[in-house]
């Protein structure tokens, strides 16, 4: 591999700068994301490997990332375990078929890797066009964060029903977080058999629950499938929003990297962590927005803050939002790559 940075940095080896991508790198920031998102559907884009090769592609070729990360979506394992998934401009992901009751849970299926097939393909296809030059993520939903997506049929600002699951007829959320766990594992081994070189755990919206509900209900899940993963050589990066509160526990699952949100210090968590587990993060996206002047000395900052530290990946502390001006990304790209400690 000729860029070593990424994985250098997940394995806590010194690097002369920090290595970096960022979250939802692949997605409608970037004008030539929308020439193909025209022709074709979201889920088509996925499940079709040339084009979500394609997609892959178009941020290590337009802004010279350290890492990529495969095209596809954490809502699959939900689609290939039954859900009628569906995603709509302006409307974003819905499941048309919420899951409502004990019956439901059961009519899920766990043996589901023929119907996820696409997804090493498209691997296979993206390692030849990366032909060595950079890592490849993989990546897949945490149990929590997509049963909240089944439950609630689409995404949720309070998680109303997800919550009233857990609470009320916790058995039942257990019963579904299993087997969303089971097919998570399965998954991101799959993921990595077909040649990934990391897989990132997403639980994006962990934090919307107490510690408590997190720890039974999001964590031992999480916990189960990085201890499953065939990880000889494929560093785990478990990623999560309310990881500046919820790391400690992040780190009993060990991954090798923990993705910390922005609103902690990120030296002050990485000091927290045990010696050799990694730190990704922790950009505001909102930055991003900003004058150019505020991006360079933010991540500046941040640098001089990180100096001295292995074991520490560059990204933002949440995705990239479509309307962030694309200059200004590669700007920050630019700034990272330009800098030596
Ligand atoms: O990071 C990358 O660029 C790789 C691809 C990727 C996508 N989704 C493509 C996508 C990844 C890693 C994801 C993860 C994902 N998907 C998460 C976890 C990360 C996070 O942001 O918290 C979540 C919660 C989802 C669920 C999801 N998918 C939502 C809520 C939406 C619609 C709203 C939104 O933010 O875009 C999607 C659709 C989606 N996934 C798009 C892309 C490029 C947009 C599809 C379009 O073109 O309309």
């Amino acid at each position: 591999m000729m860029n070593n940075l990424f994985l250098d940095a997940a394995n806590s080896k010194p690097t002369e700068r920090p290595p970096v991508w960022m979250m939802r790198q692949a997605g409608r920031f970037m004008p030539q994301y929308w020439e193909i998102k025209n022709k074709y559907s979201f889920l088509e884009m996925c499940k079709t490997p040339e084009i979500a090769a394609d997609v892959t592609m178009l941020p290590v070729d337009l802004l010279g990332i350290d890492a990529a990360i495969l095209f596809c979506d954490i809502l699959v394992t939900g689609e290939a375990m039954g859900g009628d998934l569906s995603f709509t401009q302006g409307v974003g992901p819905k499941f048309a078929n919420p899951i409502k009751n004990a019956a439901d849970i059961d009519r899920l299926e766990v043996d589901v890797l023929d119907k996820l097939q696409y997804v090493a393909d498209a691997i296979k296809v993206i390692q030849q066009r990366l032909n060595g030059s950079i890592p490849l993520i993989g990546f897949a939903g945490a149990p929590f964060t997509v049963m909240s997506y089944l439950v609630e049929g689409g995404s949720s600002k309070d998680f109303k029903l997800t919550k009233l699951l857990i609470h009320n007829h916790p058995e039942l959320a257990h019963r579904l977080l299993a087997k969303i766990a089971k097919v998570t594992t399965d998954y991101l081994n799959l993921q990595i058999a077909a040649g990934v070189n990391a897989v990132q755990l997403f639980d994006s919206w962990a934090l919307s629950l107490s510690w408590n509900d997190y720890t039974e209900f999001s964590h031992q899940y999480n916990q189960q499938i990085i201890a499953g993963l065939n990880r000889t050589n494929v560093p785990v990066i478990s990623f999560c929003k309310g990881s500046s509160v919820f790391a400690p526990l992040m780190a009993e699952a060990k991954p090798d990297v923990v993705s910390v949100d922005w609103n902690a210090d990120l030296l002050n968590i990485k000091n927290a962590l045990p010696t050799g587990m990694a730190v990704q993060g922790n950009l505001d996206p909102h930055i991003l927005y900003a004058d150019q002047h505020v991006i360079k000395k933010t991540i500046h900052q941040l640098f001089e803050r990180m100096r001295g530290v292995d074991g520490f990946i560059f990204n933002l502390g949440h995705g990239i939002m479509p309307d962030i001006p694309f200059n200004n990304v590669k700007y920050a790209i630019d700034v990272v790559k330009e800098f030596r400690y």
